[in-house]
């Protein structure tokens, strides 16, 4: 669908990808809504989508609690009448150890990754299922969502919870007539943000938060289900899917650190 003139939530938008995204989207005239905790970062980058032309809005929040993400669905509404893209991109993925990690660690990951889509999904789909032109909730998964990766299981489990269950709303909506509604999941490979930097997870073939934003916008135009990027790493894990798992293990074995 086409990005300009529209009305774009994107949720953790202070930084990275989001905050690129924000930046890309601002050239196109558009009413963009920015949410995230940190608030001197996320004025900056409503300042910036200003300056490019676009109408700004910004909720400081945590989309780990469902009351945020209503209420900032519910103002998005009243004040605009409607959501035609929303880009769920709250997430993170430090690097992390299944044989050490705390139950709350790893509950935590999922919260973040998980809970932040789902506290923003059902206001969203309650209100889109109501409008009647195209519109598309768009979720910020990741490569990692395919398979389990040492350094980040806890993250590839939560980026999978949430494919799976995309793919069954995209069935839903199909079975019960409402299918100008758009569901896409957005899978990059390694990209360099500021989460990324130091992290210690290797990163082959990675790209620049710029370069995401470019291939979100593209998804966005193409409304492709899953856009995966960049080619080689989409290529790679596709073939690992295929992989005999032993060899799968063999192989990201060779790419983890020794200790970690
Ligand atoms: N970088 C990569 O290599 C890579 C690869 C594949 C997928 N991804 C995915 O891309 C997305 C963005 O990651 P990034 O690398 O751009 O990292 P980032 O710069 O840390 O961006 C994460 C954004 O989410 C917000 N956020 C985190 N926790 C939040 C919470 N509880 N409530 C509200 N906002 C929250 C952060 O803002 P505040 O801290 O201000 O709240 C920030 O704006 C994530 O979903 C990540 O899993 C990243």
């Amino acid at each position: 669908m086409e990005y300009r003139n529209k009305v774009i939530l994107i949720t953790g938008a202070s930084s990275g990808i989001g905050k690129s995204t924000a930046k890309a989207l601002a050239q196109f005239n558009n009413t963009i809504i920015l949410t995230a905790r940190r608030e001197s970062l996320l004025k900056r980058v409503a300042n910036d989508v200003i300056k490019s032309g676009s109408e700004c809005l910004t909720f400081v929040g945590d989309g780990r609690e469902p009351s945020h993400a209503e209420a900032v669905v519910d103002e998005i509404v009243k004040r605009f009448g409607k959501i035609d893209i929303a880009l769920l991109n709250i997430g993170m993925g430090p690097p992390s150890n299944t044989l050490e990690a705390s139950v709350q660690t790893i509950l935590d990951c999922m919260d973040i990754n998980y809970k932040s889509l789902i506290n923003f999904y059902v206001p969203l789909i309650r209100q889109m299922k109501k409008q009647k032109e195209v519109c598309m909730i768009s979720h910020m998964n990741s490569l990692a969502t395919y398979f389990g990766i040492p350094m980040q299981g806890d993250y590839t489990a939560a980026k999978g919870a949430a494919r799976l269950f995309l793919e069954t709303v995209r069935m839903e909506l199909k079975h019960f007539g409402f299918e100008h509604i758009r569901i896409q999941t957005v899978h990059p490979g390694f990209v360099d943000t500021d989460a990324s930097k130091n992290d210690g997870i290797p990163a082959p073939n990675q790209i620049s938060e710029e370069k995401a934003a470019a291939y979100v916008l593209k998804g966005f135009q193409k409304e492709w289900k899953e856009n995966r990027f960049p080619f080689g790493t989409s290529l790679a894990t596709r073939i690992g899917r295929i992989a005999p798992l032993r060899l799968r293990t063999k192989i990201l074995l060779s790419e983890a650190p020794k200790n970690f």
